[in-house]
């Protein structure tokens, strides 16, 4: 029986009705057809297809005509899930009309609900003129794995500088209009605060159990990668694909999923610190509108 599309209002109710929302990333056409019929609300096509599709050490070289092509067989695949395309490294880093292009070029020729893009303030312009020209955008803050030159692949937020700093980031690209939040490696606290002082949904990725959805890599999950990061749930592992997808919706909607062991924690004194209010002694950002 054809299951109704899930879409951007359903998402936006998690917010108000409690309803915790399961994401998968996906990469195939056949893949998303069985998620879909597993009740799996949201796909992400993410340019984590570059280390696990195609096998490089980053997700830096992945291009952006693949992921558009990736994209379109999951929305093939999927016609009930909202489907989330992912902007590769260096497709929108130049800002301007470029980027604008090719964000048109994900949208029309993969047909995604929404496109992902991780951010920091040199986007918020991009986002805004994105956002009122009507393209839903999710933005990507915490962990970014296209910023590994600058980062590595370490969990953020842990200190009250870094995490104030990722509050003010996720309050900004939600004033700038984007529909969602994502969310990748922060402490729980900082997952709680962005839920708390922001109108959007807010989906995390060891991000804590206050975030509206949850999503990680399907190859994680299934355990079919060599090492998978701490966030991601140990599920009883069946043959069957449906089923495995299915126990992690169960998982995530009866907020079993995530616990405290799937969490990154802060240090007590700078936890401490960034529960206390706002201006909490932490240098304000001018950088950010
Ligand atoms: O590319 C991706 O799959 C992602 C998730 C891990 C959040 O960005």
């Amino acid at each position: 029986m054809p299951v109704a599309p899930f879409t951007l209002a359903d998402l936006r109710s998690a917010r108000t009705t409690g309803r915790r929302v399961a994401m998968l990333t996906c990469y195939d056409y056949t893949t998303a057809g069985l998620l879909d019929r597993a009740g799996v609300p949201m796909l992400l096509v993410g340019d984590s297809a570059s280390g696990v599709i195609l096998g490089h050490p980053t997700t830096l070289p992945i291009k952006l005509d693949f992921l558009i092509e990736i994209t379109a067989a999951v929305r093939r695949g999927a016609p009930s899930a909202m489907v989330i395309g992912d902007m590769p490294f260096g497709s929108y880093h130049t800002l301007g009309s470029r980027a604008i292009d090719n964000v048109c070029r994900m949208i029309k020729e993969s047909g995604c609900d929404v496109v992902k893009m991780e951010v920091s303030e040199a986007h918020l312009e991009l986002v805004k003129i994105l956002s009122q020209s009507g393209v839903a955008v999710m933005a990507h803050l915490g962990l970014r794995p296209q910023a590994v030159g600058l980062t590595g692949y370490k969990s953020q937020g842990r200190t009250v500088d870094e995490a104030s700093h990722i509050l003010r980031q996720s309050q900004a690209f939600a004033r700038a209009g984007a529909v969602g939040l994502l969310l990748e490696a922060v402490p729980a606290e900082v997952g709680q605060r962005v839920v708390e002082e922001t109108d959007v949904p807010v989906i995390g990725c060891g991000a804590g159990p206050a975030c509206h959805g949850h999503v990680v890599v399907l190859q994680d999950l299934l355990r079919q990668t060599p090492r998978q990061p701490k966030f991601v749930p140990r599920i009883e592992l069946k043959a069957d694909l449906i089923e495995n997808a299915r126990a992690y919706v169960r998982m995530i909607e009866s907020g079993e999923y995530p616990a405290a062991e799937h969490g990154y924690t802060m240090p007590e004194d700078q936890r401490r610190l960034f529960l206390r209010d706002p201006a909490n002694g932490t240098p304000s950002d001018p950088a950010i509108v």
